[in-house]
């Protein structure tokens, strides 16, 4: 919540009207009213109405008072599923990439992270915790931790897993150095080089990026912006190119937000039965859901063994933990054996923390917070690019995650506006990056997890002004 009263209020009142509490062209309670209900002076309510105007949502009549305008975002059009035709092509993630991983811009202007709020209590329950157990545990002098990783933390893991309706025994769990090498380690077991990898597109680069560093070929299977990859484009794909195994972020994938309903996931089970493959389910974003409750993951689906589930605390807790995991199924024996030869163990200490956070229910009161937040950041954000982009912009609706696309007319170079961008504080990330095939050019994705300022706010209206003279130029 957005530490100014005035703030405050007018986020409340979009609240109510974004959840039909409110409905278009309902009178608001006057000013001085709402004063009292809200026990706050005439002058915050009065400043709260006149930003509320700015942005669009309520009008004021003359003589009669304020009223709810038409909803903001129902105006935003999600994105257009962009197809270019499906073939296996070598990965090269271009230089943009470490382009976009080296600049250094201030926090208020840095939109290009898919990283956690800085400013959830829970950044300080991490520290407190590391301090207590590297006084209280031996970490060094003990060794090397076992291959399979931390016991105590393979048990959380384990005992998490059901909410995703994945019901497996601690001993089934490997961790490893975060969500990205967990997929390169499974990705090493399952395929050779030159061997053909399916993704979903627009795909999150750091994908495309194992599987160029391992000589693999990517085909990019569509996805659309709220059911995810498409099954039927996949099918098509399935039988005509000898996929080796399917990549895919099915829950809140990464940049689109999707979440590939039920239905969905339970055809693209019956598709890796039929053809005999495996599929790698990053679930990094599992936990981070807007509404009741998350949908089972693909791997709660998998009789035979055939999902290897792969995910971390990076999004949900920090990215400095380096806690990642995988539930490799029928592959446990080649993933373990994997990690060894490639990360061998990794620290205790960090592994203790996840297990204590995870064991003593911070972690879970923290996501109920995270989720709220995140799902208002969204929001505000979607007001901001309602208000400042081109008509013609259309954006994803992220179901959960911290991540959202955003859609031009192509004559849009994102390329070009990135460099822009950058020259004067901002950065996001271009569309290029989540594609092999050039695709995406008039697309970016832009990060929405950190407290709103007024910075940050001005940061999104420039970027919206250098869209509208890019549309026009
Ligand atoms: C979909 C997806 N998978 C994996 C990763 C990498 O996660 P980690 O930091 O745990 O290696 C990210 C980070 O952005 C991601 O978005």
């Amino acid at each position: 919540m957005e530490t100014n009263l005035y703030a405050q209020l007018a986020e409340r009142v979009t609240e109510q009207i974004r959840q039909g509490a409110v409905q278009t062209g309902e009178r608001l309670p006057s000013v001085r009213k709402m004063a009292q209900r809200e026990a706050v002076s005439i002058s915050t309510v009065m400043a709260a109405y006149s930003f509320l105007e700015q942005q669009g949502w309520i009008e004021a009549r003359p003589k009669s008072g304020y009223f709810v305008k038409q909803k903001q975002t129902d105006a935003l059009q999600k994105p257009s599923v962009i197809c270019a035709k499906p073939k296996p092509r070598p990965a090269t993630v271009s230089q943009l990439m470490m382009d976009v991983r080296r600049t250094k811009v201030a926090d208020h202007g840095n939109f290009s992270r898919s990283v956690p709020a800085l400013d959830l209590p829970i950044i300080q329950q991490i520290k407190r915790t590391y301090t207590r157990l590297s006084r209280t545990k031996s970490y060094v002098g003990v060794g090397y931790d076992s291959v399979e990783g931390l016991p105590e933390l393979r048990q959380q893991i384990a005992r998490r897993a059901v909410d995703a309706g994945v019901f497996i025994s601690p001993e089934s769990v490997i961790t490893a150095s975060g969500c990205q090498n967990a997929m390169a380690l499974c990705l090493r077991v399952l395929t050779q080089p030159g061997d053909i990898v399916a993704v979903e597109s627009p795909c999150y680069y750091g994908l495309l990026q194992i599987i160029e560093a391992f000589g693999l070929k990517a085909i990019e299977i569509p996805a659309h912006p709220e059911s995810g990859m498409s099954i039927e484009a996949l099918q098509l794909a399935l039988a005509k190119w000898p996929i080796k195994v399917i990549l895919s972020v099915p829950t809140f994938s990464n940049p689109l937000g999707c979440d590939m309903p039920m239905a969905r996931r339970e055809e693209l089970m019956a598709l890796l039965d039929r053809y005999d493959i495996p599929m790698i389910e990053d679930d990094i974003y599992g936990d981070l859901y807007f509404g009741e409750r998350r949908t089972r993951a693909v791997k709660s689906l998998d009789a035979d063994g055939r999902v290897l589930l792969c995910s971390s605390l990076s999004k949900t807790l920090d990215p400095q933990l380096r806690i990642g995991w995988i539930m490799p199924g029928r592959y446990f024996e080649e993933v373990a054996y994997s990690k060894f030869v490639n990360l061998h163990t990794h620290s205790a200490l960090p592994q203790m923390v996840a297990a204590e956070l995870l064991a003593q229910g911070l972690y879970d009161r923290h996501l109920r917070l995270a989720r709220e937040t995140y799902r208002q950041r969204y929001q505000r954000l979607a007001d901001l690019v309602t208000a400042y982009f081109p008509a013609e912009t259309r954006m994803s609706q992220p179901q959960g995650g911290i991540v959202a696309w955003l859609q031009f007319p192509e004559q849009v170079n994102t390329t070009e506006l990135y460099h822009r961008a950058k020259a004067e504080g901002i950065l996001f990330a271009p569309g290029e990056l989540f594609s092999i095939s050039g695709q995406y050019k008039n697309c970016l994705r832009l990060g929405y997890s950190q407290r709103w300022t007024p910075e940050r706010e001005e940061a999104i209206q420039r970027l919206g002004q250098w869209v509208k003279e890019a549309l026009h130029a």
